[in-house]
């Protein structure tokens, strides 16, 4: 069968080379960059964890991202549709269209648990701005955060806020409502005009913040906590943990990448690209942690509180340093323009597909497809009060722990994007048209054959056994 002509998706494209490099950007610097990232090197062993990290960027998320965009603009159209045309151009079975249908569910389930996170930072952006608001009025707009109240009350914001299903719900509702609003206004004057409002905001707030902490807290003891190597904690569910994070922190196996792909026109040199655009991604990773843990250590704070080093220790930082109340408000305005850019990137994955697949009008996919995952989103936020006790997968060791959220959040996270990664590395490494990816890939000699090794040897192998591992700990 030949394909018909994609009028839905293959005729937009991005207005210029800057344009696709900050939405790509835009969809891989997000929470994963800010909260995650920092928390897990703390955790991990520091330099160690970095290191193995840094591998996993260059050796595996660095190929692969080459290979979404590659499948993307060869295939010029949503994830399952670019993969089946790139199928059927190399003479192999259209089947291998399983994985980017993977890839695009993954991307959805993953908007939802997203977008009650990010909700939580529409929360403090709002509780912030107040109180810089009526510091401000008061005429100290310098002061720290929270000055009438005790540290007990700051900390315990975060518990409020998770008590309660309502404040939860509406939050989440919001975020999600932007992020459908600006999907419905398409590529152009959508996701780009975000991306290019956006991400230069997100830096000068980042370069900011980094200043201050390097200036006002301790960066001595942020440098060392992050980067003197434990090698003893390298464990294999570490190292699982960190490949995962790679995969979640790039966006790999989300659906994003192939569908941003599929908007790149003929002029862009595809590698180098994303080369950029991991480097940078990781760049954040590597500079949000010399933004947090100097503040952190500042006032001596647990730099492994976790998840809630930021909803629940910054701001009783920013209550005692000078300038915090600014500061705080700062903060998670940077994190909400992160979050937005790759919520962004996560519904559009699946909007694509729907506008091809069941020929939806853009505003109606992507209200649609937002609507029903804003719905598994209520389910994550109820799972931090009416149904605490839920444990979705419990009978299964890996899960047996973990609420709603975190189930979904790992499930996805270590289950389907490195799933859809092998499969990916897979096809683009053994099955698809060698002189179509050499040429799609703007690589030539040693460049593309280091390139093709890597994704049909390492990434393959690497990423098998650790998804083997991780799964199945008794197995080690
Ligand atoms: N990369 C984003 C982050 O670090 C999350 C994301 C995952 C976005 C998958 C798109 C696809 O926060």
């Amino acid at each position: 069968m030949v394909a018909t002509p994609n009028v839905q998706v293959g005729e937009q494209g991005w207005s210029s080379r800057t344009a696709f490099i900050l939405a790509a950007v835009g969809a891989a610097v997000g929470l994963g960059n800010i909260w995650r990232f920092p928390t897990l090197a703390g955790e991990n062993g520091g330099g160690a964890f970095v290191l193995f990290y840094l591998g996993c960027v260059l050796l595996i998320g660095m190929p692969l991202m080459l290979s979404e965009f590659v499948v993307g603009r060869s295939g010029k159209s949503d994830a399952v549709q670019s993969v089946s045309r790139v199928a059927e151009q190399s003479g192999v079975s259209r089947r291998w269209r399983v994985f980017g249908g993977i890839e695009i569910l993954a991307g959805f389930l993953i908007l939802s648990f997203y977008s009650v996170v990010a909700g939580w930072v529409i929360y403090y952006v709002w509780l912030s701005g107040g109180d810089f608001l009526s510091n401000a009025l008061a005429g100290e707009p310098l002061r720290g955060a929270f000055p009438d109240l005790g540290q007990d009350a700051v900390s315990g914001m975060m518990g409020d806020l998770f008590a309660s299903p309502g404040r939860l719900i509406l939050v989440h509702a919001l975020f999600m409502a932007v992020t459908i609003w600006i999907v419905a206004n398409g590529v152009h004057d959508g996701i780009e005009k975000a991306a290019l409002w956006l991400m230069p905001a997100f830096f000068v707030l980042l370069v900011c913040i980094t200043i201050y902490g390097a200036f006002t807290g301790d960066f001595g003891e942020a440098l060392s906590f992050l980067f003197t190597p434990d090698f003893s904690k390298l464990t294999a569910p570490v190292m699982n943990e960190a490949l995962g994070q790679a995969f979640f922190s790039l966006s790999l196996g989300a659906g994003g990448l192939i569908t941003y792909g599929a908007y790149v026109g003929k002029d862009v040199n595809l590698g180098p690209t994303a080369a950029t655009i991991s480097l940078t991604d990781t760049a954040v990773a590597l500079v949000a942690g010399l933004m947090i843990f100097p503040i952190v250590f500042a006032v001596g704070l647990d730099p492994s509180a976790g998840p809630a080093l930021i909803f629940q220790s910054l701001p009783v930082a920013f209550q005692t340093m000078p300038g915090g109340s600014l500061i705080g408000l700062l903060f998670f305005v940077l994190i909400f323009f992160a979050a937005l850019t790759s919520s962004i990137s996560l519904l559009e994955g699946p909007t694509a597909w729907a506008m091809d697949r069941f020929g939806l009008s853009r505003p109606k996919a992507a209200s649609l497809l937002g609507f029903v995952s804003f719905l598994i989103g209520i389910a994550c936020a109820l799972g931090y009060n009416v149904w605490a006790d839920v444990r979705p997968l419990g009978f299964w060791s890996i899960f047996a722990e973990t609420d709603i959220l975190d189930t979904l959040d790992g499930f996805t996270g270590k289950i389907m994007l490195p799933l859809a990664g092998l499969l990916l590395a897979l096809f683009v490494g053994w099955r698809a048209d060698r002189r179509l990816v050499e040429s799609q890939s703007g690589l030539s000699g040693g460049m593309f054959a280091l390139w093709r090794f890597l994704v049909a040897w390492l990434c393959p192998v690497a990423v098998a056994l650790i998804l083997l591992f991780g799964l199945f700990p008794s197995l080690l």
